[in-house]
């Protein structure tokens, strides 16, 4: 953790991120971005970028290409028109979700963007010799679909909160390289981030004490990305809210959250690089972002009713007639039960689609019963 925190150090004083500044005590004050971005992403010391098993049952969280392949080959069937052209994955872990796209179309042009080195050397070893190319940034003109399932709630985010008559930024103060155990707030009209202060005077209700999240670099990822598309969709899968929800008055703490070994808490400093932060996904902002870069939106629905409208059931059924026996077949089912149960995942996930072009028209016709964008 010192050997993060030291590089978290250097970082901000190397790379002058903006908003850092140091304190009338001789602290560094990171933003709170920047300290998750440390956490998350150092070089093989942060949480995605060094050695945690982090998917699955024996890691911290499972995702939901994590528990079947039923939802990777759901979405190859649903997505078709667009599939054909290819697919861009954004952020894919252990690579599961691409190992089971391509299971169901062999043959596909499969490009991945990953930001951890570490887990572009997993997705390697485990997708060989499938002909993958794995990406620097993303492409110019972008054709086909884009996915990134969880890849949202992973971006680093600035925390803020309402007191006093005004906003504040939570930032982690750094004292001769070691982490203060509590974060400290900054008035955010001293931030040089004019956005940030525009984004919570315009989201967050005035209510005293009201503490939550806002993600700038999420949106400004899916503007990048929708800027981009060709002939295509984006396939945005995470848990969150739309925007009414997200900033709900009673929801006054936020969402963030750390994951570690399937237990949930709610301290990020508590263990920096070992474990895994993330937030909620506002997804009114992530729609908003993607109208200004021009795309439309095809379908905002929950992830239990959109499985289910890209053909879960017909993926259910053809897994049947693979003779599995009593215990797989079992297992199948519970994982079902899991990724569209409204107590699990089926309804705090959504899944947002957006896109430009013949392949969107159709996708937002095949979608139209489920679709409720009218709630973004
Ligand atoms: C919670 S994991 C989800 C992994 C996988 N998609 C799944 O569902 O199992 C988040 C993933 O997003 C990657 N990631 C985060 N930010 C990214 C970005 N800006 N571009 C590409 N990948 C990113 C992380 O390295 C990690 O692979």
């Amino acid at each position: 953790m010192a050997h993060l925190l030291e590089l978290a150090h250097a970082r901000a004083q190397r790379d002058e991120p903006a908003g850092a500044s140091v304190d009338a005590g001789g602290a560094l004050e990171l933003p709170f971005a920047d300290f998750m971005d440390a956490a998350l992403y150092a070089p093989g010391l942060g949480y995605y970028s060094a050695g945690q098993h982090k998917f699955g049952a024996s890691g911290d969280f499972v995702t939901a290409p994590e528990l079947t392949p039923l939802f990777g080959r759901t979405l190859a069937h649903g997505l078709r028109d667009a599939i054909d052209q290819g697919v861009l994955e954004l952020g894919a872990g252990s690579g599961a979700l691409a190992a089971s796209i391509l299971e169901a179309r062999p043959g596909l042009i499969y490009r991945i963007l990953e930001l951890s080195p570490e887990l572009e050397a997993r997705q390697r070893d485990r997708l060989a010799p499938a002909p993958v190319e794995w990406l620097r940034t993303l492409p110019e003109r972008i054709d086909g679909v884009v996915i990134a399932n969880e890849v949202l709630d992973a971006i680093p985010c600035d925390v803020v909160r309402h007191a006093e008559g005004r906003y504040w930024q939570a930032v982690v103060a750094l004292e001769n390289g070691r982490l203060m155990r509590e974060l400290r707030w900054r008035p955010i009209e001293q931030s040089e981030q004019a956005e940030l202060a525009e984004l919570a005077r315009t989201r967050l209700p005035a209510i005293e004490g009201y503490t939550s999240e806002v993600n700038p670099r999420a949106e400004a990822l899916v503007r990048s990305v929708c800027e981009r598309l060709g002939e295509a969709v984006a396939v945005f899968i995470d848990y969150g809210f739309p925007r009414r929800e997200y900033y709900h008055p009673d929801r006054s703490a936020g969402t963030l959250a750390c994951h570690r070994r399937h237990q949930v808490h709610f301290d990020p400093l508590a263990a920096p690089g070992l474990e895994d932060i993330t937030a909620h996904i506002d997804f009114t902002a992530m729609a908003e972002a993607a109208v200004d870069a021009g795309a439309e939106v095809v379908c905002y629905a929950s992830q239990g009713r959109a499985l289910l409208a890209l053909g879960l059931v017909d993926q259910i059924a053809a897994a049947g007639q693979d003779a599995l026996d009593a215990r797989a077949h079992a297992q199948m089912l519970s994982a079902v039960h899991r990724l569209t149960a409204p107590s699990e995942m089926g309804e705090l996930f959504k899944v947002l689609i957006v896109g430009r072009g013949a392949v969107a028209r159709i996708l937002a016709e095949r979608l139209a019963s489920v679709d409720q964008s009218h709630r973004l």
